[in-house]
């Protein structure tokens, strides 16, 4: 991998990539694919290996009461509101290696690139690996994000529980996190801007030939679990029209959610159905229960809505129809944001100075920024990844695009430090 260098700043890419390599044997599933789920021992020793680069890096670590760790450089006029970057480290299950490891390790490279090069920072520059960025344990993304700018109710949240039913609270505590979760919400003012790098996780990029995204909007996400109950019996004795058959009804459903995403007329609108379980799960037994998990998002949260409309209105349709019952449990539905125009202007100024090929997109994926952009100015750097593939073993961003992306980044956060 070649390094990135400009007069000021030159980005180790060989080491950064190493190290990459090095997260991603962190992993319940075998390489290529990386699953690494919030609290899971191979999380904790993740955990425990960046936590270790960090002070290698000279760095000043503290973990809060849900494990987001936060990694500070305390820059020469501490008492200023910090500059903080970061992302997650946490994947789903089969999963790639670049899914917000990029935006932490990159970071850490960053600020070791940024002393190398002499430069001092005014306010301190920090780094935030963020706990569960991913839904897949307790059902709802950026948990840790989410409880930094207060946007879940502490207690709620302690007692959300995992599929074995272990609560949030036990997990955390049993993973060396105590204390009480209303402490994770951060103090207004505490950071001056927000800066995460990230993989596009889209084909854009790549299509047009660009190095750089200068993100200016994140997607609006929602989640439902949508649970179906019928009567079950016997595969052979039980007639098809004497059937309530939990399983069909929920196919229904599923088939809605996608008639409701490609009904809005607008291609910003998706809808997936990731999550289907069947109860009892005998080949020879008609499913009396389903439950489903439906992600539906939109660059605009009203058109989102609407599709989260049409799939309430199918379901009462399916249920009567069908003589099942429908429940429909909303876990989330955020609304989109748009990043600082600060920060947009300092990316898109970084990327300039370096003669690095730009252009504003819009992130379809979410991420911590989101939640981030509502207790600090926002902003995101993009990079390529091939065939805008990602959350799949073949997920993969070239070792120069990681090295531009994190040139980038220590430029960006270089001139918002100064200020
Ligand atoms: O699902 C998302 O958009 C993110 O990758 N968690
Ligand atoms: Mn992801
Ligand atoms: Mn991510």
């Amino acid at each position: 991998m070649r390094s990135m260098s400009s007069d000021a700043t030159t980005v180790d890419g060989n080491r950064l990539w190493r190290e990459l390599d090095a997260l991603a044997q962190f992993s319940e599933a075998p390489a290529p694919a990386v699953t690494r789920v919030v609290f899971s021992d191979v999380d904790r020793r993740a955990r425990e290996y960046v936590k270790a680069l960090c002070r290698e890096a000279l760095l000043e670590i503290r973990e809060d009461a849900v494990g987001n760790t936060f990694a500070r450089w305390p820059g020469t006029d501490p008492v200023l509101p910090a500059v903080a970057t970061g992302s997650h480290i946490d994947a789903i299950p089969n999963a790639g290696i670049f899914d917000g490891t990029v935006g932490v390790l990159g970071a850490i490279e960053a600020f070791r690139a940024l002393r190398r090069s002499g430069f001092d920072p005014r306010r301190s520059l920090e780094l935030i690996v963020f706990t569960s960025e991913e839904p897949t344990r307790f059902g709802v993304g950026c948990l840790g994000s989410r409880l930094m700018c207060s946007g879940l109710d502490p207690d709620i949240t302690d007692n959300m529980k995992d599929r074995d039913g272990r609560a949030l609270a036990e997990i955390r505590a049993d993973a060396g996190f105590t204390g009480p979760l209303s402490s994770v919400a951060l103090k207004k003012d505490r950071y001056a801007a927000f800066v995460e790098l990230h993989i596009e996780q889209g084909p854009i990029l790549e299509t047009r030939g660009l190095d750089i995204g200068v993100v200016t909007a994140i997607a609006a996400p929602a989640s439902l679990r949508v649970h179906i109950e019928g009567e079950g019996g016997h595969a052979g004795a039980v007639l098809m029209p004497d059937r309530r058959d939990a399983f069909l009804a929920a196919a229904e459903v599923a088939l809605a959610v996608e008639a409701a995403a490609r009904g809005t007329g607008s291609i910003d609108s998706v809808g997936t159905v990731g999550v289907c379980e069947v109860f009892p799960g005998a080949i020879n037994s008609v499913p009396s229960q389903a439950t489903l998990g439906v992600d539906v998002r939109d660059i605009e949260g009203a058109r989102r809505d609407a599709a989260l409309a049409a799939i309430r209105k199918a379901c009462e349709e399916i249920a009567a129809r069908r003589r099942v019952s429908i429940v429909i449990e909303t876990i989330n539905a955020d609304a989109p944001c748009q990043c600082a125009p600060a920060i947009i202007e300092a990316i898109a100024a970084a990327a300039a100075a370096r003669g690095l090929r730009a252009a504003s997109l819009i992130s379809r994926a979410y991420h911590d920024s989101l939640f981030m952009s509502r207790v600090a100015p926002t902003g995101m750097i993009f990079i390529p990844c091939r065939g805008g593939v990602s959350h799949r073993p073949d997920e993969y961003a070239s070792p120069d695009a990681i090295a531009r992306g994190v040139a980038v980044l220590a430029d960006t956060l270089a001139a918002l430090a100064s200020g």
